[in-house]
């Protein structure tokens, strides 16, 4: 099956990437969250949509607010779209949400996370992605969605959750993404872990950040925060970038970034696996 995975958006969705989408026809969506500071169109956008999707919230949709109400209300507009801290199961994909509203670094509960979801630990945190894994069907491939990625994936400011906006660069991933990984690899196998929220554009110089992992277990790790993600290259032509992913019942088939003209045509890619060029 064909995922196409929306980053960040910040504000960067409309009708296009909805007409884009029925021309590319992917079997379903996910989002990584940060879909605007709080404002209510883009989950109505979501909403519309006809394809299956399943989206997390990131710590940008709290709009910083201290009362949750703004958060609650993006978990409300999204209804079944939204899979925090639980199980979306789509044609032919189960999806975990991972811990709604995150700013990464180890473990923190904003005050509106906490306002909204209530003061959960650590170890809930865990338990409720380890119970959303268990109620997922076996026959189907696991994918986990989180707005930040997990701890123990590097500390220089280039890998794929490190810290690039403050000396010194550090591991900003999550212990509970990464807890809940190791607990529910202990039942089943999890091809692909998908988030956002550290940019690949790195904060100081013009470098990228590594987007793209494989751990000794088998699982892959995407950073799908390609931030703008609706540009206009150097020839005037105006882009929207998806993450991309195929999946099949042994696992990760291929995964790329790719920017899409308006009229559905691949502009670019970076190919970023490709089980066909893996050797056996
Ligand atoms: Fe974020």
């Amino acid at each position: 099956m064909q995922l196409a995975i929306a980053g960040d958006l910040h504000g960067q969705w409309d009708l296009s990437d909805h007409s884009l989408l029925e021309l590319l026809a992917p079997d379903a969506l996910l989002v990584v969250g940060d879909l605007s500071d709080g404002q209510p169109r883009i989950p109505a956008l979501l909403r519309q949509l006809e394809l299956p999707v399943a989206c997390i919230l990131g710590n940008h949709d709290t709009a910083k607010d201290p009362s949750g109400r703004t958060l609650q209300r993006q978990i409300e507009a999204l209804g079944p779209l939204h899979c925090g801290w639980g199980l979306r199961q789509l044609p032919g994909v189960a999806v975990i949400g991972a811990r709604p509203g995150s700013a990464g670094g180890g473990y923190h509960l904003s005050k509106a996370c906490q306002a909204a979801l209530g003061p959960v630990s650590l170890e809930d945190s865990v338990a409720r992605m380890v119970a959303a894994a268990a109620a997922a069907d076996p026959a189907l491939p696991l994918v986990l969605l989180a707005h930040s990625g997990p701890a123990g994936l590097g500390s220089q400011a280039a890998d794929i959750c490190g810290r690039d906006w403050k000396a010194p660069a550090c591991d900003w991933g999550d212990q509970d993404l990464t807890q809940a990984i190791d607990r529910i690899r202990r039942e089943r196998p999890l091809p692909l872990v998908v988030f956002g929220h550290m940019h690949h554009r790195l904060k100081r110089g013009a470098f990228e950040r590594c987007s793209f992992v494989i751990d000794r277990a088998g699982t892959a790790y995407l950073n799908a925060a390609c931030v703008p993600r609706h540009l206009v290259d150097d020839a005037g032509v105006a882009l929207r970038h998806f993450s991309w992913v195929e999946l099949d019942g042994a696992g990760l088939v291929s995964a790329a970034h790719r920017w899409y003209g308006l009229d559905g045509r691949l502009r670019y890619q970076e190919t970023l696996y490709s089980r066909a060029l893996v050797p056996c």
